[in-house]
């Protein structure tokens, strides 16, 4: 199995970045390809880890890669793994109305079996995210 974990930063104006589009369209796909994962976004940047088989994951990345949904889409590593750190496929997002504590246990636990340098990634962008707003 493979890991892929990215950012990115959201082309789409406003706080939306198409978030119920990508969320279905994963949802669907993911299911049917095994892919698993973490989707976390604060409506400019987007942060996901996907896992899976290496030809599905692959083919996800590909078509994630192209979305004209984002762009300046960085890889932060790239490697194979011998089991999965996240149970099924999520999506995390934060609008400015949650409470933090809330948001945090919620990460907190989607992230429980994640490895730290994963995991580490995950917090750093939402706290970055917290301080400039
Ligand atoms: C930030 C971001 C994350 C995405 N994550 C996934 C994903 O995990 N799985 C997936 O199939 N598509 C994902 N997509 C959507 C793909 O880029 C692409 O639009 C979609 O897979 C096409 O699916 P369709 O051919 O079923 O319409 C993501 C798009 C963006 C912008």
């Amino acid at each position: 199995m493979r890991q892929i974990l990215y950012v990115s930063i959201s082309t789409v104006p406003g706080d939306k970045a198409d978030l119920v589009g990508i969320l279905e369209q994963s949802r669907h796909n993911n299911a049917i390809d095994g892919v698993t994962g973490l989707l976390w976004s604060d409506g400019r940047h987007f942060m996901q880890v996907i896992e899976g088989p290496e030809v599905s994951i692959k083919e996800t990345f590909a078509r994630i890669h192209v979305d004209t949904r984002h762009h300046q889409l960085e890889v932060l590593h790239d490697r194979p793994i011998e089991n999965r750190e996240f149970g099924g496929w999520s999506m995390a997002h934060r609008r400015a109305t949650d409470p933090v504590d809330a948001y945090d246990a919620q990460m907190r636990r989607l992230l429980s079996r994640a490895s730290p340098f994963v995991s580490r990634h995950f917090f750093d962008l939402m706290n970055t995210g917290a301080a400039d707003r």
